[in-house]
């Protein structure tokens, strides 16, 4: 049974994706420093799937934690979800986030080609593109110039993924994930913020059940449809297989280069109105919110083509955009308020 080391496998996208990789059989071992989930998340996962995977309290920041881990423990791939993630409180501490999304990824890549361990999935973002000039984003859109430093950390961390796979013979497949939302059908599992929300999801449930006062929709004199952004939101347990795709992948040496690189989206976008639509919808409630300036970092509009994804990756989405809002719903029901 091929063993993966999940780190952040406590997180959002990393607890889906660990019990998606249970299901398909595979062995995992979590690291996480709990700094952004808690640790019911681990029972949580097991009542899904049945089975415990083994986990780590290490912070990745920790060089010695790290080469420790590693002298005691081999695996057969990596997926690497550990860092920081809200584009907007990036533009506020930009220090936190460079340590964080990149000194990790440095240590993690340095004791595999150290051990001669393989099989990377690095988890990447649309920011990389920062505002593409053409929409759908295509895989060879230029990378520009990131909005902010959340999105510059991917950039940067896709080029040393790609410079490390050269000169050490690693093979890597980052995926370029668009906006991950809801939470898995068990509703065992899903977002869980720590704090005020960032990102919209769990601010307009956060807001629906009455955590928060109102919804503030950050501009709506954007060139689009209705004057607020646009973003492609894709459910968290699609977003999940792809990771399974990828690492099959890599796993069965598939993959075309040493270094590629998937946009992993629906390749719909939806605007901020038409999330609150949707949520109206499938909770039958009418969300408190109002308008204000546009927040510093945000790009206008980012949707995927997911044509190489869906091909390379024989994967593809299941989930509409209702379907995926009422599994956040639903998921935010089941909180404690
Ligand atoms: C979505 C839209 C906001 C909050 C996310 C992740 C990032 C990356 C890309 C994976 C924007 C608007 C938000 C609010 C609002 N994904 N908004 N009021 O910024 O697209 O980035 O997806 O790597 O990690 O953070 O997501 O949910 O913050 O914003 O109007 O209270 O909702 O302006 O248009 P974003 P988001």
């Amino acid at each position: 049974m091929k063993r993966i080391l999940v780190t952040g496998g406590l997180g959002f996208i990393g607890s889906h994706t660990v019990v998606e990789l249970q299901n398909e059989g595979f062995e995992v071992v979590i690291i996480d420093n709990l700094s952004n989930t808690t640790i019911d998340v681990l029972d949580n996962i097991t009542s899904i799937t049945g089975k415990k995977p083994e986990f780590h309290q290490i912070d990745l920041r920790i060089k010695n934690d790290v080469t420790s881990f590693f002298d005691n423990n081999s695996v057969d791939g990596v997926i690497h979800f550990a860092a920081y993630k809200a584009v907007g409180e990036s533009v506020q501490k930009p220090l936190d986030y460079y340590e964080n999304n990149i000194g990790t990824l440095v240590y993690l890549l340095q004791e595999m080609k150290n051990r001669g361990l393989d099989n990377f999935i690095f988890s990447s973002s649309c920011t990389v593109y920062g505002q593409a000039d053409e929409l759908p984003i295509t895989e060879n859109a230029a990378t520009k110039p990131a909005e902010s430093p959340y999105g510059n950390t991917k950039q940067i961390g896709e080029e040393i993924i790609k410079d490390s796979c050269k000169a050490y013979n690693l093979n890597a497949i980052a995926l370029r994930y668009f906006n991950p939302i809801g939470g898995h059908e068990s509703i065992k599992i899903g977002e869980l913020p720590l704090g005020v929300p960032q990102n919209l999801i769990p601010f307009i449930t956060q807001t629906a059940v009455g955590i928060r006062k109102e919804l503030s929709v950050f501009g709506n004199d954007y060139p689009t449809k209705d004057g607020t952004a646009v973003r492609d939101y894709i459910h968290v347990v699609d977003l999940a297989k792809a990771h399974i795709a990828a690492l099959k992948r890599l796993i069965d040496r598939n993959n075309k280069s040493t270094f590629e690189f998937f946009n992993i989206g629906t390749g719909t976008g939806s605007s901020v109105l038409e999330v609150i639509k949707s949520f109206e919808k499938v909770s039958g409630t009418k969300l408190n919110y109002k308008i204000v300036e546009r927040r510093e970092g945000d790009v206008t509009a980012a949707y995927a083509d997911t044509t190489i994804a869906n091909k390379e990756l024989n994967w593809r989405t299941e989930k509409t955009l209702d379907e995926t809002i009422d599994s956040a719903w639903k998921w935010q029901l089941k909180q404690k308020s």
